[in-house]
């Protein structure tokens, strides 16, 4: 079921949003060669509690961690742990904040020192499927054409799309209907209304789209083993055009 809120729940999700972008901007500044991904779980999880949110995937699904810090080759849901981030590697951190009874949930994709033109190619175009998808996005527009914009420009710059990985719906849970697939046939699907709160959230390959899931039970991987990039913003559905949350 796919909830619509109202104005007074969309104003109780900024809050959980702000938080989720400003934990983002923070975990941003302390991404360095060196630091483990434990480490950065700590500082996002001090952060997220110290603004008097919970980090909602702590304990999700019995997931481990307060973040997921994917590195490289890692698509999503990379458990913090020992890694040390190094020189030229790409981080993608994906985190969610709950306050107010409501989630916020956000993921960016930073380059720690100088890395290679590919990658810094992978995390300037995954960033621009988002703003393609949210181009001409307002009720009305059918859910399916998301993904329409995120495949074509991903692929007109020779990169995939994770296809076993989606976005979501999201509200007093975290993850809610819709699926929102980030591929897809343009003019297809239900057609979005306005108030409709959604995570769109671009999963892109440099090589491949094929990937695979780790014995840990979490941490997705690259078949290939080449770079994947990640990107994410909560939205809200408007008459005219969608409201970003978590920028
Ligand atoms: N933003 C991630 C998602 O939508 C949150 C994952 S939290 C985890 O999948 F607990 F599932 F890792
Ligand atoms: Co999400």
């Amino acid at each position: 079921m796919i909830t619509v809120k109202t104005e007074q729940e969309i104003d109780l999700m900024r809050e959980p949003c702000a938080i989720v972008r400003d934990t983002l901007t923070y975990i941003g500044t302390k991404i360095r060669a060196g630091v483990t991904t434990a480490e950065l779980d700590k500082l996002a999880h001090d952060y997220i509690k110290s603004r008097g949110a919970e980090p909602s995937c702590l304990g999700y699904c019995g997931y481990p961690a307060s973040i997921c810090a994917s590195v490289n080759e890692q698509v999503v849901h990379g458990i913090p742990g020992d890694r040390v981030i190094r020189e030229g590697d790409i981080v993608s951190i994906d985190l969610c904040a709950y306050k107010n009874g409501f989630h916020g949930d956000g993921a960016r994709t930073f380059a720690v020192g100088e890395v290679s033109d590919e990658k810094k190619k992978l995390i300037r175009v995954t960033e621009e499927c988002f703003f393609k998808a949210i181009e001409n996005l307002r009720a009305g527009t059918p859910l399916y054409d998301i993904g329409a914009s995120v495949q074509k420009h991903a692929e007109e710059n020779g990169f995939s799309v994770v296809r076993a990985l989606v976005g979501h719906g999201i509200g007093r849970e975290m993850h809610e209907d819709p699926s929102v697939p980030n591929f897809g046939k343009r003019g297809t699907g239900i057609r979005l209304k306005a108030g409709m709160v959604i995570c769109i959230e671009p999963m892109i390959n440099a090589g491949s789209w094929q990937v695979d899931f780790l014995d840990d039970g979490w941490t997705v991987e690259t078949h290939d083993r080449k770079p994947s990039a990640h990107y994410e913003n909560t939205v809200v559905i408007r008459e005219d055009g969608v409201e970003i949350l978590t920028l």
